[in-house]
């Protein structure tokens, strides 16, 4: 089943950011917070995992946020509107966890990690909650959703690390402000592993600051995204393994020994290399890179 190209945006003026609406009925129709899908752009296309971002079920689309960072995403910036995919898997991974708290959430999106940010603010909203989203970026360039993400929180803070926008320097700061002033009942946090452990470290409760529970988005290596290949594997603080594709993607952030996926995250740096710039050069019209 061809699945269609609807809607095709740049966001920001980097020149690596898109957003694309995509007609896939069925996939919209059972589509939740921390969803996500698979696809291949053509038949020697590799699978990329990428989380659902919004869903219209009535229309049957559903919207995923993209930044190119290889030879896929850059492939897939190259499609346009009208163009098929050739298939979509999904939907995959688990629904967050969705209940009334009494106090505040905190949901922490950094980079291309503001998109999944949004269906989980906006289905936690419904529920009842009080939502302060923290979104951070390197510069202002490279937020978005500015508007979406503040039509489902309570407070939007915005943070760049240049202080282009908002306050200089990463999440962690107001988050530190936030938890040290009031009671939060959660914290979301989904972008650059890096600062999914620095948000994880900071709600220990080893920070002298009041544990928080905190969940992140374990953005793992996936093959099939259905816990047979392992590529996804991770081990937690005390040895266990786990299996990010079908555990999650949402995992409790204390449990994850970060340092670990830390090294593994550019494990094959090497090949996606040389595949991208073997893509570059056959490639005439590239315009981004
Ligand atoms: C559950 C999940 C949801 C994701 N959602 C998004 C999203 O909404 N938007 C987005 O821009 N990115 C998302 N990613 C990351 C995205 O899958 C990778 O950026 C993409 O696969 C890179 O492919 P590439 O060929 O362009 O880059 P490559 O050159 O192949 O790789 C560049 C980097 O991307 C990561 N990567 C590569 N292949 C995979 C893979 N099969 N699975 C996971 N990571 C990989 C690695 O860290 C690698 O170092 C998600 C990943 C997971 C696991
Ligand atoms: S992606 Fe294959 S086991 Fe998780």
């Amino acid at each position: 089943m061809p699945y269609k190209i609807l809607k095709k945006n740049q966001l920001g003026d980097s020149g690596t950011l898109f957003e694309m609406d995509l007609h896939t009925p069925l996939i919209a129709k059972k589509a939740y917070a921390g969803n996500f899908i698979i696809i291949r752009i053509n038949e020697e296309g590799e699978r990329i995992p990428l989380t659902i971002a919004d869903y219209d079920r009535e229309n049957g689309v559903i919207t995923i946020v993209f930044q190119v960072v290889g030879k896929s995403t850059l492939l897939l910036s190259h499609q346009n509107i009208g163009d098929e995919l050739l298939d979509i898997a999904g939907p995959l991974g688990n629904r967050i966890h969705i209940e009334k708290f009494e106090d505040p959430i905190v949901i922490i999106g950094g980079g291309v990690g503001i998109a999944p940010c949004y269906p989980q603010a906006k289905e936690l909203k419904q529920a009842g909650n009080r939502i302060i989203s923290i979104l951070g970026a390197r510069t202002k360039n490279l937020i978005f959703w500015r508007d979406k993400m503040a039509s489902v929180s309570e407070e939007l803070i915005i943070c760049t690390n240049d202080g282009s926008e908002g306050i200089e320097g990463f999440v962690t700061k107001p988050l530190r402000e936030l938890i040290s002033k009031q009671k939060i009942s959660l914290v979301i946090a989904i972008g650059p592993m890096i600062m999914m452990k620095n948000v994880a470290e900071l709600t220990s409760g080893n920070e002298g600051l009041p544990r928080v529970k905190t969940f992140v988005s374990l953005n793992t290596i996936m093959i099939d995204g259905t816990g047979m290949c392992g590529g996804c594997r991770f081990p937690s603080k005390d040895g266990e393994i786990h299996f990010a594709c079908v555990e999650g993607p949402d995992i409790d952030g204390h449990i994850v020994d970060f340092n670990i996926l830390l090294n593994r995250e550019k494990r094959f740096a090497e090949f996606e290399k040389q595949s991208y710039d073997l893509y570059k050069k056959k490639c005439k019209k590239f315009d981004t890179q």
